[in-house]
């Protein structure tokens, strides 16, 4: 059946108020509420036994991807790896017995990506795919499928699609980590707690429309935009940026809050908004004095923050929305809805075609 609109002006913006639905069915799958515990499809390789993971997608999906880099990471202590597919596969790099190939697509199809899962294969890396399209080219050819639930998405910018690949890569993160011993069924259950609140939290996030919609008039005046993140927030500044140049067209960028000083710092004057993600956390205060000395230079300062870091940042802030206070783990997930929502109100603003943005396309098939 056809999928329409509804009440909505936008596919984009239907697709923004589905990320509570999305991201609850795509969990449901994954994790037993009863126990707590995540419950994967049975893969035909042992997590505990995988030397490295190799992360490469395109787009909104590669930042999914680097998102679950810092989880491996830190979550199961697995060296991982990412790149952007155009690169990842010309780089033809060396790979490790007993490699974990992961490839994050919502259509599955992308030409990049699909040449990337072959050449992962072709060095003899398991190869995992987190794709939304069941019957794709990625989900065939891959050794295992983790299936978001996202159902259809028709607007080009990638949204609840991009919270469904988060959600599935933290249950992968988690599981690798019981797997490998790195997590304790005492933190596993906290952490997959924290994990089913979020399709709750990204409910009330939603309600932040109205506020959104006011700084997104704010944003449309501007010529470049500057987003800030730090740690496992850092991609959601990436996704901001791209979202907003997608479906905007302003200029943005995507930064790392401890890089401010190596380069945007140079641009910052009262004309350049600068955005930042900044969940209360061990990398708080770091990004905090990044923001005191971007406003200090007349920037100004945009909060995406919870209770505790706004009040924080109360001084400095032109503008904050007041976030959920969550676990720093699923803070990327539900940091993500706000900046989307944000570049959607700009472009509404601006007046673009907001599901069909110039020279972009839904599904890049051909290299
Ligand atoms: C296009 C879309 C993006 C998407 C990217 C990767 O550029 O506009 O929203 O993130 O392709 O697509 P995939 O289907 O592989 O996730």
């Amino acid at each position: 059946a056809a999928v329409g609109k509804g009440n909505y002006r936008h596919f984009m913006e239907k697709e923004l108020h589905e990320h509570p639905a999305v991201l609850g069915d795509t969990l449901r799958q994954m994790v037993n509420p009863g126990t707590r515990a995540v419950v994967l499809p049975e893969l035909p390789f042992d997590l505990a036994g995988i030397s490295r993971v190799t992360i490469t997608a395109c787009g909104s999906a590669f930042y999914a991807g680097l998102v679950g880099r810092y989880w491996f990471e830190s979550i199961a202590r697995i060296p991982t790896d990412g790149d952007v597919a155009s690169e990842f596969r010309y780089r033809a790099p060396p790979l490790p017995q007993g490699g974990l190939g992961l490839l994050v697509s919502q259509s599955g199809e992308t030409a990049d990506t699909l040449a990337a899962l072959r050449y992962l294969k072709a060095q003899g890396q398991h190869v995992l795919s987190v794709v939304n399209v069941e019957e794709s080219s990625m989900a065939r050819e891959s050794d295992a499928v983790l299936q978001t639930v996202a159902g259809p998405e028709i607007g080009v910018a990638s949204t609840k699609a991009f919270t469904a690949q988060l959600a599935v890569l933290a249950c992968l993160a988690l599981a690798a980590g019981r797997a490998r011993g790195t997590l304790s069924a005492a933190q596993e259950a906290a952490m997959t707690q924290a994990l089913l609140e979020v399709p709750g939290r990204a409910a009330e996030i939603l309600e932040h429309d109205a506020a959104i919609r006011r700084i997104a008039a704010r944003i449309a005046k501007a010529r470049d935009v500057l987003y800030l993140g730090r740690g496992n927030c850092f991609p959601i500044a990436l996704e901001g940026a791209l979202k907003l140049k997608e479906i905007s067209y302003i200029h943005a960028e995507g930064y790392a809050a401890g890089e401010m000083k190596h380069g945007p710092i140079a641009l910052i004057d009262p004309t350049v908004p600068v955005i930042a993600t900044v969940p209360s956390g061990p990398l708080f205060e770091k990004t905090a004095s990044n923001l005191q000395e971007a406003a200090a230079r007349g920037g100004q300062v945009i909060v995406f923050s919870d209770a505790a870091g706004a009040a924080k940042l109360q001084g400095i802030a032109a503008e904050t929305i007041v976030m959920p206070a969550v676990d720093p783990f699923v803070a990327p997930i539900l940091y993500a809805i706000p900046v989307q929502l944000l570049a959607y109100h700009v472009a509404v603003l601006k007046g673009t075609d907001v599901d069909q943005p110039r020279n972009l396309a839904k599904s890049v098939t051909v290299e």
